[in-house]
């Protein structure tokens, strides 16, 4: 097979990364990772200690380190971490001296800056460890959904074995943060609490299911899903004093007394929020553009753009094939490298299909504000693109008249 020598977007990124050490490192705003992948010794919390190899080991097999900082593991170096090289890419493009140098060096670099715009934040794990109840991470992991509305990305549906995906719910269990007790909640103190969450700034951030659709900060969970996942006395701590339970918390400290902490405790906990499921249900396939359509449209709009980054092709990237080809998230290798022509109409008969399984995912994965997830069966395999939005329908749809025309390489 004839492999198309080309610089595309990933062969570049390949150099990138090896040459970035060097030569950009002077100028570029952002810090060098250490590039180690090897554990930091040490767990920090006691009960850890006997599990944490079982749960270092689940971490790693889970990617979790790809986007999230996990405590007691050296981040991902920025070759392969998600979530470092795309803020990388953001940090290095607001600098001037950094950029004409990186323009120097990359001849697709404004191409990146145009494109990369997911996992720029993610949330971080250790807050969530501190407070966050361990039997809802286990359905979570299982059945991921959408939970901050102002975020387009979400987590990827990961194929853990029971083992793996206990051993970090232990790992969970055993970081929660100890808080005081509190008293029941009390539909009583419902009506303060509603009209707390306006004046005390809650709503400039959070949205509450249909009541509070307004979000504005995109890493603000819904608090819809609050009660789900966190018992009555880490909802009313959090509230209280974010950074009490973890320092790497970003909700702000409000001054609030014991009382305006119940009222809005039990407003999060109480209020009336059985909205309707997500009506985004975009299940079926649109019909097949009949405009002609060429691999280059493809390969910019959708293969190019979103799949690569997945399924490279490892002959052009260092040997670097990413999950969807080499293994990753817990799924095995499936061999399918997306960067290349031959490669993709080698599978096309396959895509229609993880197409339409993520249109029919996203009633859970990508609900809009007000709108709750949708119960669903998960399709065996997971939809594609793998925990990001399903492709538009005019995306969707030229794809399929490419496909449907004979996939014409001009
Ligand atoms: C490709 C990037 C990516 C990987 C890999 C990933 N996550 Fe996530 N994770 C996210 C994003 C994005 C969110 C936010 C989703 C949302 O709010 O809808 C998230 C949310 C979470 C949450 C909820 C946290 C909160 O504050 O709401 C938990 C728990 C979590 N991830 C655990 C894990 C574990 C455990 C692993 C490894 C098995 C993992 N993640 C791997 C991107 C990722
Ligand atoms: C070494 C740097 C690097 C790493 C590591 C990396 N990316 Fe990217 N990513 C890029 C660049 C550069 C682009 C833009 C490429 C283009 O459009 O030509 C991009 C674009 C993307 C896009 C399409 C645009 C967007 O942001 O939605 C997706 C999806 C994506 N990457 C997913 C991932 C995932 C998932 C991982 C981790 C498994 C990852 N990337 C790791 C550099 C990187
Ligand atoms: C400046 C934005 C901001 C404001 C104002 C804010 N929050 Fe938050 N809140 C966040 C973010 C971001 C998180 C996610 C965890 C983190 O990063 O700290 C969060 C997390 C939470 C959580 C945990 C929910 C879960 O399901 O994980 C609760 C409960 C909460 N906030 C309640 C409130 C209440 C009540 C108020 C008003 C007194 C409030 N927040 C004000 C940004 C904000
Ligand atoms: C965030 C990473 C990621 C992205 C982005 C991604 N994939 Fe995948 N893909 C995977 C993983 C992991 C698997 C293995 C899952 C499995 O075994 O079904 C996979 C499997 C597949 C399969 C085989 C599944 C089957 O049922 O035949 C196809 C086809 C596929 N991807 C196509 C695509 C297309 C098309 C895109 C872009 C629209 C895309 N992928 C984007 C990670 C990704």
């Amino acid at each position: 097979m004839r492999r198309a020598r080309r610089s595309t977007a990933f062969g570049t990124v390949g150099l990138l990364s090896g040459l970035i050490m060097v030569s950009l490192s002077a100028a570029s705003a952002g810090t060098v990772p250490s590039g180690a992948s090897t554990p930091v010794p040490g767990p920090s919390h006691p009960g850890a200690a006997a599990s944490s190899d079982s749960l270092h080991a689940a971490w790693q097999a889970g990617g979790c380190p790809l986007c999230h900082d996990v405590p007691d593991v050296a981040p991902a170096s920025r070759q392969d971490s998600c979530t470092d090289c795309h803020t990388w890419i953001r940090k290095v493009s607001a600098s001037p001296a950094a950029r004409e140098k990186a323009m120097q060096v990359f001849p697709l670099w404004t191409r990146y800056e145009k494109n990369v715009a997911s996992y720029l934040q993610v949330p971080s794990l250790q807050a969530a460890m501190a407070r966050l109840d361990p039997a809802w991470v286990d359905g979570y992991l299982q059945d991921p959904h959408d939970l901050r509305p102002g975020l387009p990305e979400g987590m990827p549906r990961f194929a853990l074995s029971d083992a793996q995906r206990k051993a970090i719910v232990d790992g969970f269990a055993a970081a929660t943060a100890s808080v005081p007790a509190t008293p029941a909640p009390d539909p009583a103190r419902l009506a303060a609490g509603e009209a707390l969450f306006t004046a005390k700034a809650c709503a400039g951030c959070h949205s509450l299911g249909w009541r509070h659709k307004e979000t504005v900060l995109p890493m603000a969970p819904d608090l819809a899903h609050t009660r789900a996942r966190m018992d009555k006395d880490h909802v009313a701590a959090w509230i209280r004093d974010p950074k009490s339970l973890s320092d790497q918390a970003t909700m702000p400290t409000l001054p609030l007394t014991d009382e305006e902490v119940l009222a809005l405790r039990d407003y999060v906990l109480l209020a009336d929020i059985d909205g309707t499921p997500t009506s985004a249900m975009r299940s079926g396939l649109p019909a097949p553009t009949t405009e002609p359509v060429a691999w280059a449209d493809v390969e910019r709009e959708v293969f190019g753009k979103i799949c690569v980054h997945c399924h490279m092709d490892p002959a052009q990237n260092e040997g670097r094939a990413g999950p969807g080809n080499a293994g990753g998230f817990g799924w095995a290798a499936t061999g399918i490298e997306l960067q290349t022509y031959e490669g993709v109409v080698s599978v096309a008969d396959r895509i229609p299909d993880a197409l339409a399984r993520r249109r029919h995912e996203a009633a859970r994965d990508d609900v809009a504000p007000g709108e709750l997830p949708a119960a669903l069966t998960r399709p065996e395999r997971p939809g594609m693109p793998l925990g990001l939005p399903p492709l538009s329908d005019e995306q969707t749809a030229l794809v399929l008249g490419w496909i449907d025309q004979g996939m014409p390489r001009e």
